[in-house]
């Protein structure tokens, strides 16, 4: 059994307020990209994770990797002990705002739940995910949509969708997502509350993490001035979630793969991938 973690990309974020919990209230708006992490399973009696690929050596050691607290999550609430033989093609970038611990978990979530003939609900497989971080329910949703609450209350968009290209580019250096929030200047939130942000109105100009982020990566900077320079025609750009990653949006693939060639020409120092994603 293999399956696609597919990057999280958030095109909108919103910080509503602060919670007495130590998290955040948010409204975001995330879409999910074709391409993504790859997740194999094989029967075995001990649960195993062996990672490869490009960002294989970003990712903490085994009991870290939310792949295994995704089985051991589903394990614990079933009363099981099963094993599998899982191999983790890491090829999203790690601290990067893209989602893909949170990808990973929830791909985990849904295919051993599948393969281990567990039986829960889509609804359950949410709320386990939750537990495990604040973006498992939007990724095991994995389709356009608005988040709210810590990100586990979550609103589908409704289609007919179209295909959109994005370049992602990221600077090679990872952030804490705990780190960026706690340098957020809550001046900076207090202001949109009372604007009343609503992502669901098709407006996407915002992410309030960004400046914090930027002030721990001045990288960030560099990269949306060059992706300005490289990518002139782009609808949108911005950074996803908490940092580092940087996308351009285009609604011709033309248009994307002359910003994709051009940022991998003048910035080899950077990791840059052209993908695409229904909106
Ligand atoms: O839920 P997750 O473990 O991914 O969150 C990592 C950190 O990001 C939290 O410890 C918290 O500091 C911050 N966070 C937040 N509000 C959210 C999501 C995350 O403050 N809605």
């Amino acid at each position: 059994m293999r399956v696609v973690a597919p990057a999280k990309i958030n095109r909108s974020l919103y910080i509503v307020g602060k919670r007495p919990d130590g998290y955040h209230d948010l409204a975001t708006t995330a879409a999910f990209t074709e391409f993504g992490d790859v997740l194999a399973f094989e029967p075995s009696d001990l649960l195993t994770v062996v990672s490869q690929g490009e960002f294989a050596g970003a990712i903490g050691k085994s009991a870290d990797n939310l792949v295994v607290k995704a089985a051991q999550a589903l394990n614990q609430r079933a009363d099981t002990q099963y094993g599998a033989r899982i191999t983790l093609t890491k090829n999203i970038p790690v601290g990067a705002g893209l989602g893909g611990g949170s990808a990973d978990a929830a791909a985990a979530l849904k295919a051993l739940n599948d393969f281990w003939r567990l039986g829960f609900s889509f609804d359950q497989l949410c709320e386990i995910g939750a537990t495990l971080g604040s973006d498992v329910p939007m990724c095991l949703h994995s389709v356009p949509l608005v988040a709210r609450g810590r990100g586990e209350v979550i609103v589908p968009i409704n289609g007919p969708f179209e295909t959109a290209w994005f370049v992602l580019v990221h600077p090679r250096i990872a952030l804490l997502t705990k780190d960026v929030f706690a340098r957020v200047r809550p001046e900076v939130y207090e202001r949109a509350h009372f604007a009343a942000p609503q992502p669901e109105s098709g407006e996407f100009e915002v992410n309030h993490l960004q400046e914090a982020a930027i002030e721990l990566c001045p990288e960030i900077a560099m990269i949306l001035a060059a992706l300005k320079r490289h990518g002139k025609h782009a609808s949108e750009m911005r950074m996803t979630g908490s940092g580092t990653c940087c996308y351009a949006l285009f609604y011709d693939k033309s248009e994307a793969e002359e910003c994709f060639a051009s940022m991998q020409a003048h910035h080899p120092k950077w990791w840059v991938k052209l993908t695409k994603a229904e909106l």
